[in-house]
């Protein structure tokens, strides 16, 4: 059997260009998994057989939750972290993945837990220079470990109970009885399913880090994110210290949530106050820009939206759009085209970027995505407006979701002007 390295896909022969995610190059033989016999009356599996329970049989033991000591954290879990998560955080490096992770088992082991720290990359005088860093008392429940092979680090952690660990980075660990690289398909699969089974049964919250390719994905096949609990990625967004936590998956919480935090010298914060950090990075005197307020999860942000519109060259003008949905930027320059036909929008090349890498989804962001076209379109410069809103095929202005929640958010910037269908009624007054 074949499988691509980059999404997991199995092949019966060897293929230079994944049919699945089209990379090149990217197959390797791996075993069949070995034909077991048949012995159930069914002629499919190994003779165990299934009983099924009662629904109203079923014995629960209630998931307790914990706090991470981080409010933002919590909240991206959903209301703490419930014990047996396996969750992978990942992140570029140096983002702060190992610093904000230590500091959640100091937190922990705090909070009278025992934790460990088993980093595969850094050696233990790496770890205590950063815990020193970040926790000058060190907490008695803290345990630390510098290991690469999967075996000896399970038999560490079968000998002493925890209640959490932290494993750094799920790419340096090794399982001597699998061929291949470190950080290889077969290892990270084998990594993963061992301490997640783990986990389940001794009830162990376990972080686990991955580094993140450039493409923004956890290195290594998307297999490795369907078998842990929650994915998250912590990445920067606006000014260099700020940085967001994201949820791509959770079994335990709402997906799409964040939350936000500073990274400083002594470790990360909580950062609820998110907004008025970024703004001052974010308002500009140069045309071509608009700030809006996002909603990330179920959070309202505030986000510059910058574009570029020019004289296009070309028969057919260029859209290209970043963080943004090209569709949405199409409708809404279809809709400054007819409502504001001198400007002649539709012969133009548009460009359209959201800063900080941010990804808008929510329509509460087209009056700012309208505004900054017009901006660029005709020089007018909008410091100190805000703008929240969803815009209509016929130019109309509507709250859209969360209004008041974006309204709120927009108030605590204190920018002289907050416009949204409160103050226009459609996009025409804008230019005025
Ligand atoms: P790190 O947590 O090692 O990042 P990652 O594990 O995601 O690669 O953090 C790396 C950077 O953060 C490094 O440049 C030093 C800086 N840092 C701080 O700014 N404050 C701190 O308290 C610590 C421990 C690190
Ligand atoms: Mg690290």
């Amino acid at each position: 059997m074949f499988v691509c390295g980059s999404c997991g896909s199995t092949q019966t022969k060897w293929l230079g260009k994944c049919p699945q995610c089209d990379a090149w190059g990217s197959f390797t033989e791996v075993p069949d998994l070995p034909k077991k016999s048949a012995k159930n009356k069914s002629g499919f599996g190994t003779g165990a057989g299934a009983v099924f329970v009662q629904a109203g049989a079923v014995e629960r033991k209630p998931l307790q939750r914990f706090s991470t000591g981080f409010a933002e954290v919590d909240r991206v879990f959903g209301k703490g972290i419930a014990e047996g998560t396996v969750a992978l955080v990942g992140g570029d490096p140096g983002i702060g993945k190992s610093t904000l992770l230590l500091q959640v088992l100091v937190n922990f082991a705090k909070a009278g837990k025992t934790v460990a720290y088993i980093s595969g990359e850094e050696s233990l005088d790496q770890v205590s220079e950063r815990l020193e860093r970040v926790s000058p008392a060190i907490p008695e429940g803290l345990f630390l470990l510098s290991e690469q092979d999967l075996g000896n680090i399970m038999d560490g952690l079968i000998a002493q109970e925890f209640d959490a660990i932290v494993i750094d980075s799920i790419h340096s660990l090794q399982h001597q009885e699998l061929d291949g690289q470190s950080g290889g398909i077969s290892q990270l699969k084998a990594v993963t399913t061992a301490v997640t089974h783990w986990a389940k049964q001794t009830r162990t919250i376990v972080f686990l880090i991955a580094q993140v390719t450039k493409e923004g994905y956890v290195a290594g096949p998307k297999t490795v994110e369907h078998i842990v609990d929650v994915v998250l990625y912590l990445e920067q967004v606006g000014s260099e210290n700020a940085r967001m936590l994201r949820t791509i998956k959770n079994r335990y919480g709402d997906t799409g949530e964040v939350g936000f935090l500073s990274m400083g010298i002594q470790g990360m914060q909580d950062k609820a106050d998110f907004s008025t950090m970024l703004v001052s990075s974010l308002s500009s005197e140069e045309p071509g820009s608009a700030l809006g307020i996002t909603l990330q999860g179920s959070r309202p942000m505030v986000v510059q939206i910058q574009a570029l519109v020019n004289d296009s060259p070309f028969a057919i003008p260029r859209r290209v759009v970043e963080g943004v949905s090209k569709n949405r930027v199409e409708v809404l320059a279809a809709v400054i085209a007819k409502k504001l036909p001198r400007l002649h929008i539709e012969n133009k090349d548009i460009f359209v970027k959201v800063n900080g890498g941010i990804t808008l989804k929510d329509s509460g962001t087209d009056l700012a995505l309208v505004a900054a076209m017009l901006s660029s379109l005709t020089g007018k410069n909008w410091k100190d407006t805000v703008f929240v809103g969803e815009v209509g095929l016929l130019g109309e202005i509507k709250p859209g979701i969360a209004f008041e929640q974006r309204i709120k958010e927009g108030k605590k910037l204190s920018f002289q002007s907050l416009r949204s269908c409160k103050s226009d009624a459609n996009i025409v007054t804008l230019t005025k």
